[in-house]
């Protein structure tokens, strides 16, 4: 009798979910509805140590990353807004899943299979992100799996045509939260061939998203040539060695003590690395970055052979972010793993065409430690 209510009690007192003890790792709340009426959802990924990851399927937005300092404070370390409005209003691509071409198309013009095709010319001359409505602004379906790692399967359905774009193109990107690290895992197939270039645009700042300028973040970039631009951002098609440039950061340096030295408008960093010649099966090192008053450290990997740097400098104090905090130039920088620039109209750049029976991948990790 005794132990049958024992027993009863733990059934009615057990969480529904099982007889687990353990916090759930992965949480969904509502975000709001687009202006269609489809609904936006927000998911909470935790583990063990705190650390903590918001995202939206909004964009598949990462609107917050909470990481420990050398102390174990946390703090979040990505800029962003605080509701759907504000990402509807338009900002500069914070946190958001980019695609279909990621980065610039040279007067939004391609030629492919003998076809010409036009995008959005929405960048100057060029065509920047994807178009009108990139993957950035579009709603995502989202799974999730739980257990040990946390993660979150967001997938989008790119029609034929769409942002001028040939062939219907299924998309999937994964993220996942391991002990200290974030994993954005895509993977897409096409019906037709199509150039395909997806990263994930987060803006971050190791002292936090509120703390101010990043030029006191040391970086080093593993690659030891980059390609150079014309004034509007757009390859010359030569790919230079770093070497006794203020674009070398082979080994770490200061980010903001060169700008002095670079060329173009507004000054900062905008420039595509060169990881790799093609795209390589394991993520590998392609980034580190240290932050000293917190010693944050974060460490990017990936299987692209490109990564572009950018430190902000469209950032004009327009976009007030999370708490109304006001994010002026050099508030946070990019480090998006990618194919080049314009890939799809250089022919000495790795390719970008994904054909029909062949599946697209990319794996990024981002790593956090201290020191
Ligand atoms: C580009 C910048 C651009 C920023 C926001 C970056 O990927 O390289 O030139 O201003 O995205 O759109």
């Amino acid at each position: 009798m005794r132990i049958l209510s024992i027993a009863l009690l733990a059934a009615i007192f057990a969480p529904v979910d099982g007889f687990t003890a353990e916090p759930k790792n992965i949480e969904k709340s509502s975000y709001g509805e687009t202006p269609d009426g489809e609904e936006v959802d927000l998911y909470t990924l935790t583990n063990a140590k705190g650390m903590k990851v918001k995202i939206i399927t909004y964009g598949g937005i990462i609107t917050e990353l909470w990481t420990p300092d050398r102390d174990g404070k946390l703090a979040d370390v990505v800029l962003g807004h605080d509701n759907l409005k504000s990402y509807l209003d338009g900002h500069p691509y914070f946190g958001a899943i980019v695609g279909r071409v990621a980065n610039r198309v040279a007067r939004g013009k391609f030629t492919l299979d003998g076809k010409e095709y036009t995008l959005l010319q929405n960048n100057g001359p060029n065509a920047l992100h994807g178009g009108k409505k990139g993957f950035d602004k579009v709603v995502w379906k989202a799974t999730v799996g739980e257990g040990k790692k946390p993660s979150l399967t967001l997938k989008y359905e790119s029609k034929d045509g769409e942002e001028g774009y040939p062939g219907k193109l299924d998309v999937q990107v994964v993220y996942t939260l391991n002990e200290n690290q974030l994993s954005v895992n895509y993977s897409a197939t096409t019906n037709k061939a199509t150039p395909v270039n997806l990263t994930q645009h987060s803006y971050f700042n190791l002292a936090g998203h509120n703390a101010g300028e990043i030029r006191d973040h040391q970086l080093q970039i593993f690659a030891s040539k980059y390609t150079p631009t014309d004034e509007t951002l757009i390859p010359t098609g030569n790919i230079d060695s770093v070497k006794g440039t203020p674009y070398d950061f082979m080994e770490p340096q200061v980010i903001g003590k060169r700008f002095g030295d670079l060329k173009g408008e507004p000054v900062g960093y905008d420039t595509n690395y060169v990881l790799r010649e093609s795209k390589n099966k394991e993520p590998q090192l392609a980034a580190k970055v240290v932050e000293p008053t917190s010693g944050r450290v974060m460490e990017v990997y990936t299987t692209e052979p490109g990564i572009q740097f950018y430190t902000g400098n469209f950032l004009n104090g327009k976009d007030k972010g999370k708490g109304g905090v006001v994010y002026k130039q050099y508030a946070g920088f990019c480090l998006e793993a990618q194919h080049f620039p314009d890939s799809v109209n250089q022919k000495g750049f790795p390719s970008v065409i994904l054909k029909p029976g062949e599946t697209y991948t990319q794996m990024t990790i981002y790593s956090f430690t201290t020191k």
